[in-house]
């Protein structure tokens, strides 16, 4: 059993039928900033993601790609990794339902409940929603809330699991714990659910109609359902039931199972009944956070095309202001709208103006006057008196909120504290104590405000942890210094504003947080590339009888033909691309030690079947580019203007030079 001291927190696996989106971003980032605080605090934390794989919708997208499911999966999960690095999430541990450690404990399970009684064998027919991986009961259908489109109709003989006799079981351990399910709108919410009578859960599926799944041990024609197969990894991620080296016992029960709204039903009603059939401990806290949609307050779909591209927005704006913005702008558990101005606004008013400022006028006064060394600290007025208090509320406050994960809260307490320091900065007017020489109380003043961007920092490091470190830095310290300091003031229940040691060489050098005056080009070039094109000119009548001609290319010297390195090839895969309708992602053999990756524009004209063993002609010394999140080494030739006709080829072996 876990004790006080360790700290277990869980995002949801997530399907690799596609990419990471702004979604997933969210929870992973709150569940890496809640990670990072409670690490600092010194409490042991183990933090889980990782990957669903197993289901209908991974296996159809791995048919469309033309892959086997689990060479799909293995390529998926090397972006969803790349994704998480580039966040800066620190997880403790990435799995996959693949794994067989995991597919070995759901077995267990299966096995244990079959040999209880608590999973039989029935016949079934009823609505399926391939997109949810869910099975919907009638009642479901008629209260509106599923499209008759979206459901298939299924009758089959499948194993349940019996969830209906835990339903009493379940109800009173909601109602004791106030705190199981947050925020308590939620709980109230799952409650309403409880008051029908509960239904047994199909679990399974037969292999004739889907067979990527984790196989029944009591029977080999069926894989189990996807949503025990996937809550369960709660547990395996942990080592249950009997991993060599991690030991479950030392973290379950769970502290934090984070999950967006649309899936506490799956984790409060069917993981918690789970749990009680196997006679264990319910966790600590599920909590269910909102929806992000766009700005006018919609869904956001990749049918609708207004998804953010998370990897964009942090390369564009950074990607500590991208953590920090997630999580300052809304509540965590209320829905918010995201739009790229809101998100400059934001950016510009919180980071560039109010805590840039701040930095910036505490480092470049000190700069002036006392040459970049922390000042000493004379005698105190009301004013920091003040600030020392506001300190000490501010530092509980936030991490009350923290613990309980109203990161907004937390944010909120800590830019209190920033626009605290600017209205000193305004009152107290350094400047003034300079010009009249009063040198002792300049030195007081601005060494509070260095005291205030120091603990500010510490504050940050979970949320931005480079560039709480960079501020760090510039004030001469170190994360680890200012968090045990923070600790420190925390469990003294008082801050006080005289950490820095006097002396200590500051450096000013470059801002923060630069102010955008305009939307950065790179998110700037999307809308420009959404634009409709202008209409066609209409043509002039001398020009419309060369219509049918080919326009004489512009001429190049031979040197500049020269330069472009053709190569024969031979195409080894072909898939389709995770996220990107018209394009292949191809491993194309051109002599060298390994094929070449090259994505190419070429998915309305083949199907990738058709490309394996295919000739082609490669240009083999372009620059290698990303394609929405694929890395593509060279391109090749092909027939046709913007409609693809065929592709070049020469019927020669891989590597010949093509002139
Ligand atoms: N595989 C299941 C979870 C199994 S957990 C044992 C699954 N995967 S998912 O990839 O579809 O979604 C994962 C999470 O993304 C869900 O928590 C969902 O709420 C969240 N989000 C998807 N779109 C979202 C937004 N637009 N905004 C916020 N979160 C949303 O479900």
């Amino acid at each position: 059993m876990r004790d006080d001291q360790t700290y277990y927190i869980t995002t949801p696996i997530y399907y690799v039928n596609g990419l990471p989106h702004i979604g997933h971003a969210y929870t992973t980032i709150a569940a890496d900033v809640a990670t990072r605080y409670m690490r600092q605090k010194g409490r042991f934390v183990r933090f889980l993601t990782g990957t669903d794989e197993h289901g209908q919708k991974v296996m159809e997208k791995a048919t469309q790609r033309g892959m086997s499911p689990k060479a799909h999966c293995d390529d998926m999960v090397v972006h969803w990794k790349e994704m998480w690095s580039k966040l800066d999430i620190q997880y403790d541990h990435f799995i996959r339902t693949t794994d067989p450690h995991h597919m070995q404990g759901v077995s267990q399970v299966l096995t244990r409940l079959w040999g209880e009684d608590l999973i039989y064998k029935a016949e079934y027919t009823g609505w399926y929603s391939v997109r949810e991986e869910i099975f919907v009961t009638e009642k479901e259908v008629e209260s509106g809330a599923w499209k008759k489109e979206d459901l298939q109709q299924i009758t089959e003989t499948n194993y349940f699991f019996r969830m209906s006799r835990f339903q009493a079981q379940l109800i009173e351990a909601i109602q004791e714990r106030p705190d199981f399910i947050q925020p308590a709108s939620r709980r109230n919410e799952v409650l309403g659910f409880l008051r029908k009578p509960l239904e047994d859960l199909c679990i399974s599926r037969p292999k004739s109609r889907m067979s990527w799944g984790i196989e029944l041990p009591f029977d080999r024609d069926y894989v189990t359902y996807v949503w025990f197969d996937a809550l369960l990894n709660y547990l395996t991620g942990v080592g249950y039931p009997d991993h060599e080296t991690l030991v479950w016992e030392k973290w379950w029960p769970a502290s934090y199972h984070l999950v967006g709204k649309d899936i506490l039903t799956t984790h409060a009603v069917y993981w918690s009944t789970m749990l009680l059939a196997l006679g264990l401990p319910l966790p600590q806290t599920l909590y269910a956070h909102g929806w992000w949609k766009s700005a006018d307050g919609e869904k956001m779909s990749k049918s609708l095309g207004n998804t953010i591209d998370v990897g964009l927005l942090a390369d564009a704006f950074g990607v500590d202001a991208s953590r920090f913005f997630f999580l300052r702008e809304i509540a965590f558990g209320a829905d918010g709208g995201f739009s790229y101005q809101g998100f400059l606004t934001r950016y510009n008013a919180d980071l560039a103006n109010d805590l840039g400022n701040m930095v910036h006028r505490g480092l470049s006064m000190t700069q002036n006057w006392f040459e970049s060394k922390v000042p000493a600290r004379g005698a105190l007025t009301d004013a920091e008196v003040e600030l020392e208090a506001l300190a000490t509320r501010g530092g509980a406050a936030y991490d009350e909120a923290m613990e309980g994960l109203q990161f907004h809260r937390a944010l909120d307490s800590t830019w209190e504290l920033v626009r605290a320091a600017n209205k000193y900065i305004d009152t107290a007017a350094p400047w003034a104590l300079n010009k009249q020489g009063n040198t002792e109380r300049l030195a007081t003043v601005l060494r509070t405000v260095l005291e205030i961007a120091a603990l500010v920092a510490a504050m940050l490091l979970p949320f931005m942890p480079s560039k709480a470190t960079e501020l760090l830095s510039k004030l001469g310290e170190t994360p680890a210094r200012a968090a045990a300091r923070l600790n420190g003031a925390l469990a003294a229940g008082a801050v006080t504003l005289d950490a820095l040691p006097e002396g200590q060489a500051l450096t000013l050098g470059e801002p923060l947080f630069p102010r955008y005056r305009e939307m950065p080009e790179a998110i700037a070039a999307l809308f420009t590339a959404a634009a409709p094109e202008p209409p066609p000119a209409k043509p002039e009548k001398s020009k419309k009888k060369a219509k049918a001609v080919a326009e004489p290319p512009t001429e190049i010297a031979y040197d500049d033909f020269a330069k472009v390195a053709l190569r024969t090839g031979v195409v080894r895969a072909a898939a389709r691309h995770p996220s990107a309708d018209r394009l292949l992602v191809l491993q194309v053999d051109i002599g060298e030690e390994k094929p070449r990756q090259i994505v190419a524009g070429i998915a309305t004209r083949f199907k990738p079947e058709e490309l394996v063993g295919r000739a082609v002609v490669v240009v083999a010394n372009l620059a290698p580019v990303d394609l929405r999140g694929v890395q593509s080494q060279g391109m090749l030739l092909a027939a046709g203007g913007a409609e693809v006709l065929d592709l070049v080829r020469a019927d020669a072996p891989p590597g010949e030079v093509v002139r």
